[in-house]
C-alpha cells in the first residue's frame, strides 16, 4: 500500500522518480506527488488520480533538482485529495510514508498545543510537523528525524528530504519494506527493488527498526537499538525486475498467458532433473513427522491454502487447519507443538499474514513461507522460504502467483503423501508425469477464447453471479468469484455446490448466471444434480468442464466452456485459467480498469 521512492542523483531527479513510481503504481494509485531540493530550495508537486496526472502537471510546472522523493498513494487516513497527497511538508522538511502512524492523534494534539496546526487529514503530516518542531528547537536534520521516529507507533517506511540539504535522505523502516539502491555516485531508495531496477541492481534491504542516513557517498545504517548495522549489498536478478506488458493490453493478460512458463519454472526448481522426484531444500521439515498443518494467508493466497487442505488431507492424511490471517492473528488459536505453520503470500509483505506468522513463532515446530518475493519480510521472518518462481506480478488481481502457489503446495502435499506412506511410487510417478505435462495443457486451455468471451459478454450485463464447485473446485469457485468482483465490480458469490439448497438457491432466477466449475471427476454426477436444481428454477448455467462432462451434463446449460483433460488432482491449477479469463474478459466488456481496479492495491501492508 503506497509506494515510496527517493533519489540522490547526478541528473534531474523528477524523471527518475516518476519512472520509479510507475513501477510502484500497483501499490496504490489514488494520488501521487514529488518533492525535490534545488539550490537548497524545497518544492513539491502533487496531483489526484493516476500518475499520468502528475506527469501532466510536471510538463506545465517542472520540478528541477537532483535530490528528491516521490509517492503513489493508497488512502488510509483522509480522502484522495490533493491536500492529502504526499509528500507532506512542514517548513524545511518533506516526508513520504507507506504505512500507518497509529498514535498520530495524540501526536497531533501535542503539536497543536505547541502551535503546529495541521492542514491535512493524514497521519503522515504529523511526522513532518514533528520533525519541523525538533528542527526549530535547534536539532540537525538527522537528529530531528531520529527524534521524530522514536515517537512513532505503527508501521512505516519513511523518507525525509530537507531544504538546504541536497545530499541527504533519511530512510526508516518498521513494518513496511524499504530497499536502498547503490549507483555510481548516486543513491536510491524504493519500496521494492523493482522500482529501482532501471537505476541499479545493487540493493540493500533495510531490516525492522533500521534508520539509514543516505548521501551520494553511501548509506550509514543503524539498527533498532541505534547501533551501526552492516547490511549486505545484494545484486538482484534483473530479469525478475523486468516490468513491461510484453505486447499484451494489460499486465493481467500477460500474467495469465505466462502461466505455462512460470509453472514450468516452478516445476524445474522443485523436481529432480529427470523430473521423477520432488526436490525440496535440506532444511524442509520432515512432512512424515509433522502432526498437523496450519495454513494461513489472505485473499487469493488463502484460496490456494484452502485448495491445499484438500490435497494434504486426501492424499497425505495430514490434518490441516486453514485460516484467513486477519482472523487467525486475533483469535489466539491454541497450536499443538507438532504443528508446522505454512504462510502463503505473493508479496511477502501482507501485514495480517506477517502478524499471524509472528504469533506462531515459538508456538509451533516450524514456520515455512511460500512466497513470490524472495527478499520479502515474510520470507525472511520464516524458518524456510519456498519461492514460487512466478516472476514479478504487477496486475493487482493475482493470477500467475495463485497457480504457482498451487503448484508448490501440491508438491508439498505429494511429498507428505509419500513420507506418510499414503501414496505408492507408481501413483506419484503418474502425478509427476501429469504435472510435467501441465504447462502444455495450460497452453491448450489458453486457446479457449471464443466461448470465454461469449460468457463474459453475458456476465457483463449481470448485476450478480454465483460460482459453484464441489471438492477441489470449491476453493476455485471462491477464487473465480473474487476475481470477477475485484476487476469487473460485479457482485459474485461462491458456494460449495452441495450448500446451494441450504439457502442460496432462493437467489436463483433467470437473471442470475451460475458458473459451475466441474471437471468430469468422481463428484461430477452430484454436481450435475445440483445443476438440474438450478435449471429447474430458471437459472442460467455456465458449465466449465471437459468434453466428457459437457456431454454428460446434456442440454439445458446456457453456455459451456470445454477444457482439456488432466488428472483430477491437478484440476484446480488448470481450471484457474477459465476463472481468470472469464473475469478478465468481463472487465474488458464493462470497460473497467483491469490492472488497477478501484479501491485496491497490490501489497496490503496495513491492517
Ligand atoms: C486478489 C489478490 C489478493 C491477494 C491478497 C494477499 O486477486 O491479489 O486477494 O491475494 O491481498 O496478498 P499476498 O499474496 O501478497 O499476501
Amino acid at each position: 500500500m503506497c509506494g515510496i521512492v527517493g533519489v540522490l542523483g547526478n541528473h534531474e531527479a523528477a524523471p527518475m522518480l516518476l519512472d520509479a513510481l510507475k513501477r510502484l503504481e500497483y501499490r496504490g494509485y489514488d494520488s501521487a506527488g514529488l518533492a525535490t531540493v534545488n539550490d537548497g530550495r524545497l518544492d513539491r508537486r502533487r496531483a489526484v488520480g493516476k500518475l499520468v496526472n502528475l506527469s501532466d502537471l510536471l510538463v506545465h510546472q517542472p520540478l528541477p533538482g537532483k535530490a528528491g522523493i516521490g509517492h503513489t498513494r493508497w488512502a488510509t487516513h483522509g480522502a484522495p485529495t490533493r491536500a492529502n497527497a504526499h509528500p507532506h511538508r512542514a517548513g524545511p522538511v518533506a516526508v513520504v510514508h507507506n504505512g500507518i502512524i497509529e498514535n498520530f492523534r495524540e501526536l497531533r494534539a501535542d503539536l497543536a498545543k505547541a502551535g503546529f496546526g495541521h492542514e491535512t487529514d493524514t497521519d503522515t503530516e504529523t511526522v513532518a510537523l514533528l520533525t519541523r518542531r525538533h528542527m526549530q528547537e535547534g536539532m540537525s536534520a538527522e537528529d530531528a528525524a531520529r527524534a521524530t521516529i522514536a515517537r512513532l507507533e505503527g508501521a512505516y517506511a519513511l523518507l525525509f528530504l530537507f531544504a538546504g540539504e541536497d545530499d541527504l535522505l533519511i530512510a526508516a523502516r518498521k513494518g513496511s519494506p524499504l530497499a536502498v539502491g547503490h549507483g555510481k555516485g548516486e543513491m536510491f531508495v524504493g519500496s521494492d527493488a523493482i522500482a529501482l531496477a532501471p537505476m541499479t541492481d545493487r540493493i540493500t534491504y533495510l531490516e525492522e527498526g533500521d534508520i539509514a542516513v543516505i548521501t551520494r557517498a553511501g548509506a550509514t545504517i543503524t539498527d533498532a537499538g541505534g547501533r551501526l548495522a552492516n547490511r549486505p549489498v545484494k545484486t538482484i536478478a534483473l530479469d525478475h525486475a523486468r516490468v513491461d506488458k510484453g505486447g499484451h493490453r494489460h499486465f493481467m493478460a500477460k500474467e495469465i498467458a505466462e502461466q505455462p512458463m512460470v509453472i514450468g519454472n516452478a516445476l524445474r526448481h522443485y523436481l529432480t532433473e529427470a523430473g521423477d522426484d520432488i526436490r525440496l531444500p535440506g532444511d524442509m521439515p520432515d512432512l512424515g513427522q509433522v502432526e498437523r498443518l496450519v495454513l494461513v494467508a489472505c485473499g487469493t493466497a488463502y484460496y490456494a491454502c484452502l485448495t491445499a487442505k484438500y490435497w494434504f488431507e486426501q492424499l497425505a492424511g495430514l490434518p490441516v487447519d486453514v485460516d484467513i490471517a486477519s482472523e487467525f492473528r486475533y483469535r489466539e488459536p491454541p497450536l499443538a507443538p507438532g504443528t508446522l505453520a505454512i504462510f502463503v503470500s505473493q508479496s511477502g509483505e501482507t501485514a495480517d499474514t506477517l502478524a499471524a506468522l509472528r504469533y506462531c513463532r515459538d508456538r509451533v515446530a516450524g514456520i515455512v513461507a511460500v512466497v513470490n518475493v524472495e527478499e520479502s519480510t515474510i520470507a525472511r521472518a520464516s524458518d524456510l522460504a519456498l519461492p514460487i518462481h512466478a516472476g514479478a506480478e504487477i496486475g493487482v488481481a493475482s493470477t500467475k502467483a495463485f497457480t504457482c502457489q498451487l503448484t508448490v503446495l501440491l508438491l508439498l502435499a505429494l511429498r507428505a503423501a509419500r513420507a506418510r506412506g499414503r501414496m505408492d511410487a507408481a501413483r506419484l510417478a503418474d502425478l509427476l508425469s501429469a504435472l510435467r505435462g501441465l504447462p502444455a495443457t495450460l497452453n491448450t486451455a489458453l486457446e479457449i477464447d471464443a466461448p470465454v468471451r461469449e460468457v463474459a459478454r453475458d456476465l457483463s450485463a449481470a448485476r450478480s453471479t454465483l460460482f459453484l464447485g464441489r471438492g477441489l473446485m470449491y476453493p476455485l469457485a471462491l477464487e473465480g468469484a473474487l476475481k470477477l468482483k475485484e476487476i469487473s465490480y460485479i457482485h459474485a458469490e461462491a458456494y460449495a455446490s452441495g450448500e446451494l439448497k441450504h439457502g442460496p438457491i432462493a437467489l436463483i432466477d433467470e437473471t442470475l448466471p451460475v458458473i459451475v466449475m466441474a471437471p468430469c471427476d468422481a463428484l461430477f454426477d452430484k454436481t450435475v444434480s445440483n445443476m438440474q436444481e438450478v435449471m429447474a428454477r430458471g437459472g442460467r448455467i455456465v458449465l466449465v468442464s471437459d468434453a466428457e462432462g459437457v456431454e454428460a451434463a446434456g442440454g439445458g446449460t446456457f453456455r459451456a466452456i470445454t477444457m482439456p483433460v488432466t488428472d483430477p488432482v491437478l484440476a484446480p491449477i488448470l481450471y484457474a485459467l477459465p476463472a481468470q479469463l472469464i473475469a478478465y474478459h468481463t472487465a474488458i466488456a464493462k470497460g473497467t480498469d483491469v490492472d488497477q481496479p478501484r479501491n485496491l492495491a497490490k501489497s496490503v501492508t496495513v491492517e
